[in-house]
């Protein structure tokens, strides 16, 4: 029951209040093989995470900054500075990609379903373990500045930014809608 109730408490942070500490390499090693027990059509583990501590945060800056200049040359300085700032809101920033593989068998779906079902699993198991996150994405995730200088492949994708850390001020959860408008039987 205790689970269950935990899982009634998940709720995303806004990044701006996630700050030390972050899950250290072992909770995230925890964390991230959660993670895999996403359900998987065909076992194929269709996605893969790049992890983003500390100092190397202002390099996702720089590389937001690039990508947001080239979207819009004449961008503003203030909406510039807003991108650039978004890494180094929180001091943990797990990359989620979508890594697709060709089949005739697990389509395309299939696999981003799973990807982001693993997505969810380290909300679900920071939660847990008593940290804040959120998932974001924004014009960035689906940038290809962005993806190459992650160093993705053309089957690849990103599906999120992880936002990790503590939560510097604890947050209500969200008010959810009831679910009885969402369930009919059948037939
Ligand atoms: C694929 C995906 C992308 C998202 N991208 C953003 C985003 O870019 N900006 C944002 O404010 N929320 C985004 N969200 C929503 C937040 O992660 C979060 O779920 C939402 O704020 C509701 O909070 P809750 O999870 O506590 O209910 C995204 C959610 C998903 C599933």
């Amino acid at each position: 029951m205790n689970e269950l109730l935990q899982l009634l408490k998940r709720h995303s942070t806004p990044a701006k209040v996630l700050a030390e500490p972050a899950p250290d390499d072992e909770q995230l090693r925890q964390i991230l093989e959660i993670a895999m027990h996403a359900p998987d059509h065909g076992r194929i583990y269709p996605y893969r995470f790049i992890t983003i501590r500390g100092d190397a945060r202002h390099e996702l800056s720089r590389v937001f900054g690039e990508a947001v200049k080239r979207r819009d040359p004449d961008v503003s300085s203030d909406y510039l500075k807003k991108q650039m700032d978004k890494p180094l809101r929180s001091p943990l920033i797990v990359v989620v990609i979508a890594s697709l593989i060709e089949s005739p068998k697990i389509p395309e779906i299939e696999q981003m379903l799973c990807a982001g079902a693993a997505a969810h699993n380290i909300l679900l198991a920071s939660n847990a373990m008593g940290f804040g996150s959120i998932w974001l994405t924004g014009d960035n995730a689906y940038d290809t500045h962005v993806e190459s200088a992650l160093g993705l492949a053309g089957n690849e994708q990103i599906i999120g930014f992880i936002y990790l850390g503590s939560e510097e001020k604890e947050l209500p959860s969200p008010q959810k809608p009831g679910v009885s408008d969402r369930i009919s039987q059948w037939p």
